[in-house]
């Protein structure tokens, strides 16, 4: 529940869904219904006002602080809709910033993001400032970011989002090959119905709640009006 002009604004609400271990899921819905806040409660960036988040039974919200941004830290890897990047620094140095945010060797570090970065096809981009690079660049730097601490959960909220139909493809493409190889569990946020479809799993969001997609059903889904 959010607080909208001193009004209480109810998002999601009754909403209970499982996500099993390296398993790919995508997440769609109409805009405004509550993608980010959910990924963003998952990846507890956000507290819920009600409600739990259970990570192998454990209720991540009765964690202290310090073990929150551990977990944070060193389990979940974030690809956002904006990158968020920090645009005064290289690919690399982008990159390897969780690491030297954790107290890793800075040595170590580089050596992990440059690897990453040459995995991504982006070995000839490392030294160069990230606002020099195009958006499917920066959307791949992103993803090296969100990997590079070895997540065992990756969120990512519209990784094509703005980014042309083959940067996109390309970008989707690296995600599911980064799964494989890192065997990691995915939760994918998009509007891109065919990424959907990629997935195990694909969950709707309308009305508050979580409704488990066939993938037949996708597009009818996001066409319906909210229940
Ligand atoms: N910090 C906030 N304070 C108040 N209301 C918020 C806040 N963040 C989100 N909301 C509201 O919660 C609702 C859900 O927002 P959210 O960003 O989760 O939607 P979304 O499904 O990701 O949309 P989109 O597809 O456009 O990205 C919206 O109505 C939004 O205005
Ligand atoms: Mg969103």
């Amino acid at each position: 529940m959010y607080q909208s002009d001193g009004q209480p604004c109810r998002v999601l609400d009754d909403l209970s869904c499982s996500i099993y271990a390296n398993e790919t899921v995508s997440v769609v819905g109409a805009s405004g219904v509550g993608k980010t806040t959910f990924l963003h409660i998952i990846g507890t960036l956000e507290r819920p006002t009600k409600g739990r988040i259970l990570h192998f039974g454990q209720d991540v919200f009765s964690w202290s602080d310090q073990r929150l941004s551990w977990f944070r830290n060193q389990e979940v890897g974030f690809v956002f809709q904006f990158h968020h990047l920090l645009p005064e620094f290289t690919a690399v140095e982008n990159v390897m910033m969780p690491c030297l945010v954790a107290r890793e060797k800075a040595s170590v570090a580089r050596e992990r993001a440059m690897a990453l970065l040459e995995f991504l096809g982006l070995e000839q981009k490392a030294r160069e400032n990230v606002k020099y690079l195009s958006g499917g660049e920066q959307q791949r730097v992103a993803l090296a970011r969100a990997l590079v601490r070895d997540p065992s959960l990756i969120l990512a909220d519209e990784p094509t989002g703005n980014l042309d139909e083959k940067s996109g493809e390309k970008v989707v493409d690296l995600i599911f090959k980064m799964k494989e190889r890192f065997s990691a569990t995915v939760i994918i946020v998009t509007h891109n119905l065919n990424l959907a479809r990629r997935a195990d799993r694909c969950i709707g969001l309308k009305g508050g709640r979580a409704w488990e997609l066939h993938k037949e059903r996708l597009a009818d889904f996001v066409m319906e009006k909210a229940a």
